[in-house]
């Protein structure tokens, strides 16, 4: 009974958005990225991307198109989802903000709770690593996007008083959604706590210049937010291994090549003895609800149902039991999993 009258509710929802509120700015925005994608059409490097994507907005223009893009359209594109790129991986800086303008606020919200699970999980392997430590704790998060995780870290640092001053390394590959991080960390930071962190952006990172940021945090008691405009696999030269603390990364893994991923796991044991990853698994409810929640805003329901269709099956996840020091967590009604890397559990 209760299952009957939540989908109820959710079915209700669905259609007062979409009969109510499926503005005309909604059509007016799908005709914009349309036209911009029949543009980056024309460039052989994007012809097929682009082409996915103007299908997938052709078919968001109506429910019906929608559904039947699903059922018969979305399982084809995922049979290939290594060649699969959502419209912000796509060289459009407009749409690559909207949309990680939209993800961000999407992040603040405390229901779904997007990103709480890796928060916590940071925040847990702080107060653990805090025991041993006395220097600055040097933080990598991969891929950063819109730097919501740092924000919401630090402020929840500040309230438990946490003493020990962190440098955060934010490496993001867009130079338009790097900028939307270090808006969000400038404005959500409250006024109180924002004499307590500096904010740097760098073009690279080496050992040296990680030698001065912890000289600098340590004499002047302070975080450090630095925000690389990278690939993150230009670490490969220049940083020591083991030089840090604690490396994460929230929803990258699906963005990758299975090659970029083995070596992304490689450099990542070479920087550090902890790891965290986070990401969605691909299942036919995480479909459903996202569907209707994101239906207004087209650029954010590409984002979450092109990278459902990118992430692994559970099936896939579980292999990853047998890797030795990794510790799989799966949130099974929630979609979304942990992978924590232990080098001491090897
Ligand atoms: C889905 S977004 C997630 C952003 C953020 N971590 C979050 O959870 O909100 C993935 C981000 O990874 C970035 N990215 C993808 N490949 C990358 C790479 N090779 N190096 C650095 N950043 C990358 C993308 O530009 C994008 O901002």
């Amino acid at each position: 009974m209760a299952n009957y009258f939540f989908i109820f509710v959710l079915i209700f929802i669905f259609f007062y958005i979409f009969f109510r509120l499926a503005p005309t700015r909604r059509k007016k925005e799908i005709k914009e990225i349309i036209s911009d994608l029949e543009e980056l059409k024309k460039n052989e490097k994007y012809r097929k991307p682009a082409e996915d994507n103007i299908i997938f907005f052709r078919s968001a223009q109506t429910v019906l198109k929608y559904i039947w893009w699903l059922f018969f359209i979305a399982p084809k594109m995922r049979r290939k989802k290594e060649e699969l790129l959502e419209l912000a991986d796509l060289p459009l800086p407009k749409w690559q903000k909207e949309t990680h303008l939209r993800l961000t606020k999407l992040e603040k919200l405390s229901f779904p709770g997007l990103i709480k699970p890796i928060k916590k999980e940071i925040i847990k392997n702080l107060l653990r690593i805090k025991k041993t430590k006395k220097d600055p704790l040097i933080l990598l998060n991969a891929g950063s996007g819109g730097a919501e995780l740092e924000g919401q870290v630090l402020n929840e640092l500040f309230i438990k008083k946490f003493d020990l001053p962190i440098i955060f390394i934010c490496v993001e590959i867009s130079p338009h959604i790097l900028e939307i991080g270090i808006d969000n960390i400038n404005k959500n930071i409250p006024y109180l706590y924002k004499k307590k962190i500096k904010i740097k952006k760098l073009d690279k990172i080496n050992y040296l210049i990680l030698e001065d940021l912890k000289k600098e945090a340590a004499v002047d008691k302070k975080n450090i937010i630095v925000f690389l405009n990278n690939n993150i696999f230009s670490l490969n030269n220049g940083l020591l291994s083991g030089s840090i603390d604690l490396i994460y990364h929230s929803r990258l893994r699906h963005h990758l090549t299975i090659k970029e991923q083995n070596d992304l796991e490689k450099l990542e044991i070479f920087l550090s003895s902890r790891i965290i990853e986070f990401d969605d698994f691909c299942s036919i409810p995480v479909f459903i609800f996202p569907s209707i929640i994101t239906w207004r805003w087209p650029v954010t329901l590409n984002g979450a149902i092109l990278s459902y269709l990118r992430d692994f099956s559970k099936k896939e996840l579980l292999s990853f039991k047998e890797k030795k020091g990794w510790r799989l967590i799966m949130y099974k009604n929630l979609g979304y999993y942990l992978m924590i890397y232990d080098e001491s559990k090897k």
